[in-house]
């Protein structure tokens, strides 16, 4: 299969290009390839006779979105459109990423593919914009909603990944405080990238949750990884209001992977054998995955 990846040097699109070394991987890396400059890369996918295209890009810095609305809607929902465009005009399959921030955060269980989106920030109207332009424009694509993402090769569209900022705030010895009241499922995204991988052998196209599986607070989560690395440094359980962020978020964002498991896509891992995971894997702590 003849795979584009678009941010490839991101922390999702690191991960899928090595989950995906079996296939013929085409990467594409920021800025030379800027996914809101349509005609430049309508002229380079053109000539690739793709099958599918993964697009990783996104605007997230989601507090710097809500004083700019326009960049958001820009990188997040226009440059969608146009690569939609291309991937019709062209027949690929299009995979393209959005947020749990979709959702308001009032049902508290677990939202599915069918409930109703209601952003409250910029960035999550961005993403959601993007999502209707990603269905109204395709018939084949894999639309993926996913959760706090962490992956080896850091955030830094984002400045950093969540755990490896709190690990270096450790090591700083500055005060950690973490947000409590917000309930999400940090996922993995080598674990994400696998299942990616999965998904588009089939031709079941439409929209996805895929995060590894439970939830926790952000503050939950930190308490876990200190543990798990055998530290235990003063956390201080904070709330939204408190911390202050710009941007609202939903208190509460977990996804169910309702339609992968009715598919039958491999299970994703609970987050705490994810993190785990992950710590080995960048060395943080000793053990088998
Ligand atoms: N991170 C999360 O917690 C999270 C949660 C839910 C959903 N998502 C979604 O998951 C996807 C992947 O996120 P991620 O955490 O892997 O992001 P990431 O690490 O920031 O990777 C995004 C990649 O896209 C590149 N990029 C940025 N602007 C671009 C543009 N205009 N044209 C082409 N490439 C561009 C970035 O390059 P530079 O690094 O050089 O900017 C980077 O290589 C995004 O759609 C995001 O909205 C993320």
């Amino acid at each position: 299969m003849k795979i584009a990846i678009i941010g490839a040097d991101g922390q999702l699109g690191s991960d899928l290009v090595k989950a995906l070394k079996g296939e013929k991987v085409f990467p594409f890396y920021y800025p030379d390839f800027d996914i809101t400059k349509p005609r430049q890369i309508r002229e380079i996918l053109s000539r690739l006779d793709l099958e599918v295209v993964i697009n990783t890009a996104a605007y997230h810095r989601v507090d710097e979105c809500e004083d700019n609305p326009q960049k958001s809607f820009e990188v997040n929902s226009i440059a969608v459109r146009d690569l939609a465009l291309i991937c019709r005009e062209f027949e690929f399959t299009l995979v393209h990423f959005s947020t749990d921030y979709v959702f308001d955060g009032k049902k508290k269980t677990p939202y599915i593919e069918d409930d109703t989106p209601s952003p409250l920030s910029v960035y999550a109207a961005s993403k959601l914009a993007g999502e209707y332009f990603v269905r109204s424009v395709l018939e084949r694509y894999f639309l993926i909603r996913t959760c706090g993402l962490y992956g080896v090769t850091g955030c830094w569209g984002k400045g950093n990944n969540f755990v490896d900022t709190m690990l270096s705030l450790e090591k700083e010895g500055k005060p950690l405080k973490v947000i409590n009241d917000q309930t999400v499922t940090p996922t993995s995204t080598a674990e994400l990238a696998e299942r990616i991988g999965e998904l588009i052998q089939t031709r079941h196209y439409g929209l996805y949750h895929l995060t590894n599986e439970g939830q926790c607070t952000w503050f939950e989560f930190t308490k876990t990884m200190f543990s798990q690395v055998g530290k235990k440094p003063h956390l201080t359980p904070v709330d939204s209001e408190a911390y202050g962020a710009r941007a609202r978020r939903p208190s509460y964002s977990v996804l169910e992977n309702k339609s992968a498991k009715e598919i039958g896509l491999t299970d994703f891992s609970p987050w705490k054998k994810a993190l785990k995971d992950y710590l080995i894997k960048k060395g943080h702590i000793k053990g088998e995955m």
